[in-house]
């Protein structure tokens, strides 16, 4: 499918999807209206492998304490991906992943993890060796979801390993290293100060190393501005539409799923050091 921004005035302003710019902290996270100031424990049944995932929610704390719509829709495909893989908007992206991989685990990174469930969930439904990542100040609530769900990644065989990854931090990408097959983000796109670091981050894993790395980012639109964005990836990379969701109640718009892969003339230009 091409991808194509559209170019209009089309913002959702359902609060649920909406960043309220006004309220942000020095840090850059902006604390979202909350229903409940209270933590919240949510289930999430993986159905395809008859298996539900604990995640703790602190809405009080900020967006990065919070489930957001991409997410939900990143999780929705691996469970379908574990059950219905043939016909899985996954399955391209990740059947030349086991192809032209020696046969071992997936090794997966996330960017800006939040509470961690699209990561957790890829371990479990793919079995697969998970980073799961986010600012150092969002991981005690990461590890407190993937040590709620050990019981589930043990019986399914995945692993979940969480490290800070501030986005453009030379010292985080260096320590975490390239050795993945497959880097995952939902709804990583949103303030306009983060893209030229999550583009400075998508250059050092997807260009940087020797083999071909793609980039699968669900995400929900809310601003025009996100433009800048897929015109800044675009040079970059190949960006492709692997799925689209229904818009929800009172927007006009839903998630979609893209995939990142190197340019081959970026890939072949770009130093090895980068
Ligand atoms: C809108 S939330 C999405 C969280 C989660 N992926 C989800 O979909 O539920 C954006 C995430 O990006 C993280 N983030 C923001 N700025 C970042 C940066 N500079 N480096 C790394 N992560 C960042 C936030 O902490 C937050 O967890």
């Amino acid at each position: 499918m091409d991808l194509q921004e559209e170019d209009d005035d089309d913002i959702d302003i359902n609060p649920f999807t909406m960043l309220l710019l006004d309220d942000q902290q020095e840090d850059g996270d902006v604390r979202l209206p909350t229903v409940d100031e209270n933590q919240q424990l949510q289930q999430h049944c993986i159905r395809s492998i008859e298996s539900t995932l604990l995640i703790r929610q602190i809405r009080s704390e900020g967006l990065s304490f919070q489930l957001w719509p991409a997410a939900t829709t990143l999780f929705t495909l691996l469970d379908r991906h574990r059950c219905q893989t043939s016909t899985s908007p996954l399955a391209a992206t990740l059947s030349s992943l086991s192809k032209c991989q020696v046969p071992r685990r997936l090794r997966i990174l996330e960017l800006g993890s939040g509470t961690g469930l699209v990561g957790i969930a890829a371990a479990a439904a793919l079995g697969a060796d998970i980073t799961v990542t986010d600012l150092p100040h969002v991981l005690s609530n990461l590890q407190f979801n993937v040590d709620a769900n050990a019981d589930v990644l043990a019986q399914q065989g995945g692993t979940v390993n969480v490290a800070p990854l501030s986005w453009g931090d030379a010292d985080h990408m260096e320590t975490i290293g390239r050795e993945y097959d497959l880097i995952l983000g939902s709804d990583v796109v949103y303030h306009d100060h983060l893209y030229d670091p999550l583009i400075q981050t998508l250059r050092f894993f997807l260009l940087g190393g020797e083999k071909k790395v793609v980039f699968v980012m669900a995400h929900l639109r809310r601003w025009k501005k996100e433009s800048a964005f897929f015109k800044m990836a675009k040079k970059l990379f190949d960006v492709e539409i692997i799925h689209t969701d229904g818009p929800s109640e009172g927007s006009r718009v839903g998630v979609r799923v893209y995939r990142f892969g190197g340019k081959r003339r970026i890939l072949n230009a770009v130093p090895k050091s980068l």
